[in-house]
Order: C-alpha cells, then structure tokens, then sequence
C-alpha cells in the first residue's frame, strides 16, 4: 500500500505517546505511522494494544541512542517527518542518575537530527517535531506566566537535557535549515502513566493503603493538562505550524500540589466507598526534592489565536476519569508495577 506520508514517532510506548500514536493511526489511515521505542521501564506495547494490528502502524524496537540503528532506519524507510518524544521523562531519576538523561534526550535528539538532515532534501515537505516541556523556561514565583519567549532557565538534570535538545533542534533550524518545530507543555495527566509521577503513583499508592509521600510543604504548583489534549494539539502543530516556530501548550490549570492531592483523596474515598478522610491520612510530609522549581505555568494564547486550540476537558471531569481508569484497569497497573518493572517502580530504585 503507499502511503501520503510515513511518519516516524519516537517513544511512541510511553504515556504521551502512545495517546499520540493511537490518535494518529485512527485519524490519518493514508500515513504510515511508524513507532520506535528502546520499551525501557517506562514503554509499553500493552499501552498500543487496541491498535497494533492497524495496516498502517508498525512498531520499531530501538535505541535513539545508537547513530548507526537510526541511520540505516532513515535510509531504509525514508521518513517524511519525524514526531520526536522519547525521552528520559522522570525529574527524580534525572537528579539519581544524570547520565541516562545525557544519553538520551541530548544524544538520542542529535542523532535524530543528523539523520534527517542526511536524508532530507530542501525541496520535500519534511518536518522534524520536538516535542518538549515547559520544565526549560525554570521556575515562576508567585505571579507571572512562561511564553514562548521567555528565556531557558532550567533547573534540573531532566530540564536541562530537554533544555540542551530544544536547543540543538534549533540550531539545525538556523545552521542547516532542517525543517524543525518545538512545543514545550505543562504537566499532562490521563490513563497510561507510568505510577511513578505523581498522580497514578498516588492513586496507586491510596488504592493499595501506602503512605502518599509529599515533597515538602506541598506547596509547589503544577499546571495540568489531560494528555489527550496534547495529542491534539500535537496534531494540530504538526498539521499547521510555521516552520522554525515554538507553541506553548498548557490547560490553564493550577494547583497546588497538597490541594490537588486533597481532591484526589476525596475522589478515590468516594470511588473506594471508604469513609471520606480516610485517603487523607496517608499523606506524609517528606524531604523536599532537590531544586524543586516551585512553579510552572504556560501562557498558550500563541496556540490558541494561531491554531484555535484549547483544551476540551475541565479538569474536575479528567482526574474523576483518570482515576477512574487507574481502578478500571489493575492488570495494566499490576503489570507495569510488577515483574522486571518492579526494580523501576520502588522508590529506594532512586533518591531524591
Ligand atoms: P514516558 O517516560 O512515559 O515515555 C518515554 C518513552 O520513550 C518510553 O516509551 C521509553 O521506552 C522511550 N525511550 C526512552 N529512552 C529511549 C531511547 N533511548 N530510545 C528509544 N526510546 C526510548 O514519557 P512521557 O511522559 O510520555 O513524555 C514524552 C515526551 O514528552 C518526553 O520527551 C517528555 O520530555 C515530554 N513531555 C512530557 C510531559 C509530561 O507531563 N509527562 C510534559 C511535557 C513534555
Ligand atoms: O512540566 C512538565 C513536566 O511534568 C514533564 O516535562 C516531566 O516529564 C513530568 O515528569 C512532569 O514533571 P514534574 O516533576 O512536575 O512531575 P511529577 O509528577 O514528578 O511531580 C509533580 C509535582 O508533585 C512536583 O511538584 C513534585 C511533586 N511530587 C511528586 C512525586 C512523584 C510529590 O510531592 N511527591 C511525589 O512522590
């Protein structure tokens, strides 16, 4: 079958991935989405299930990593656009073991980019995507919002690795005129997460009775935004953008950490029918994280006066149909958190 479009998404077994790959394939059945994943701790195929036999996707086990692997997969597929997300994603890990982060956000990136840049002439419509995090504009005080022009500032291994590969995607834009485009988003929440970021890890950790641990005073502030929505503002970008540009993504949706914990506390006692209160006992006050930026939130006016994207879902409906997922779907929770995961998924695996 030919296809309009083969398009290359990498860590498409992850969380936001797979949404991506998922809305892709269903969506676009003239392309050929092609996912490429090293399925590390955080990668699951369970996650791709209901889509894995679809004719037009196929999934690559690999390692960005290794330039030799990605230059013979560019020459054997010819890709005409690449939606670049894998990543070493978790803050706690990257401050454990910077390295990991090095390796694969910076160098991974880079071997991406001189891929395309080998294989793609300047007369195709090609278009290398970055997706990126709002973690490299640092951290906000009280008042105040990121926009695209804000300057880079990041703070941690992770935001500095991402901070490193927005940059080089940028300089292959400039130096070598790769086509190129970045969004950089705020803190995404939905089904499919690895239990090891804060809401499935708490939801995890209620439903089993374990000790909700709190960085803190709980009084850092995240902007949350359901991962679906994402996915479409990703197609929408991908679709649409002007080449060379960044588009902030966010959902308008602040919270404090020990407020939105308290919510999810009454959500999961009400979903547990356990007496109100009693999620709330399990929250444990614990030393801080390292350089905790205190916190993020995105200003996406660019994206939705230039591309009409705002997000669909309140997020009082998203946590009730998150958490709702987690409890719906314990073979994947039991699954991810299990078996060779299980080294992964315990917290003494890292320290803060
Ligand atoms: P995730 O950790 O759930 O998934 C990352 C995926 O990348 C996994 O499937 C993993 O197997 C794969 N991967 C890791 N190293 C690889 C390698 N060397 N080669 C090939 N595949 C590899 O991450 P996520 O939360 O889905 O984030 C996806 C992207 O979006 C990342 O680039 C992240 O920086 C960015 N992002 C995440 C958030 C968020 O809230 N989670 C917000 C903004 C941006
Ligand atoms: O802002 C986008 C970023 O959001 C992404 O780029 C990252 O990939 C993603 O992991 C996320 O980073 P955070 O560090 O904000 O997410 P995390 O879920 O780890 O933590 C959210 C907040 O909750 C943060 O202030 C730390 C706090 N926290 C987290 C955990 C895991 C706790 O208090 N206790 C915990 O056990």
């Amino acid at each position: 079958m030919t296809f309009l479009k083969k398009i290359l998404i990498t860590g498409g077994a992850g969380f936001i991935g797979s949404h991506l790959v998922r809305l892709m394939v269903n969506k676009y059945p003239s392309y050929k989405i092609v996912n490429l994943d090293k399925l590390t701790y955080a990668g699951n195929l369970e996650n791709l299930k209901d889509i894995e036999t679809s004719s037009n996707y196929e999934f690559i086990k690999g390692d960005i990593v290794s330039a030799e692997f990605i230059a013979d997969l560019f020459k054997k597929y010819q890709f005409d656009a690449v939606i670049h997300l894998a990543a070493e994603s978790h803050v706690d890990r990257s401050i454990a073991n910077p390295m990991d982060f090095i390796m694969t956000n910076i160098v991974g990136t880079v071997n991406l980019l001189n891929a395309a840049k080998s294989n793609w002439s300047s007369t195709k419509n090609n278009l290398f995507y970055h997706v990126s995090t709002d973690e490299v504009y640092g951290s906000l005080g009280q008042t105040g919002m990121f926009t695209e022009s804000t300057s880079y500032d990041p703070r941690s291994p992770y935001s500095a690795s991402k901070a490193s590969s927005d940059h080089l995607v940028r300089a292959y834009f400039h130096t070598y005129h790769l086509p190129i485009v970045i969004s950089n988003c705020s803190n995404n929440y939905g089904s499919h997460q690895f239990p090891e970021k804060l809401i499935p890890l708490f939801i995890n950790n209620i439903k089993n009775n374990k000790s909700l641990p709190v960085y803190g005073k709980g009084e850092n502030v995240r902007d949350w935004l359901w991962v679906e929505d994402h996915a479409r503002a990703i197609d929408l970008i991908f679709h649409n953008a002007k080449i060379g540009e960044t588009y902030n993504i966010g959902g308008h949706n602040e919270w404090k950490n020990i407020d939105l914990i308290r919510v999810m506390c009454k959500i999961m006692d009400e979903e547990l029918n356990r007496p109100i209160g009693t999620s709330e006992k399990l929250i444990t006050y614990v030393t801080d994280r390292a350089g905790h930026d205190l916190r993020y939130a995105i200003d996406a006016t660019k994206l939705k006066n230039e591309l009409g994207w705002t997000p669909s879902l309140q997020f009082e409906e998203g946590i009730k149909k998150t958490i709702r997922w987690y409890l719906e779907n314990e073979n994947w929770l039991n699954q991810v958190t299990s078996g060779e995961y299980q080294k992964y998924y315990d917290k003494q695996y890292f320290n803060r």
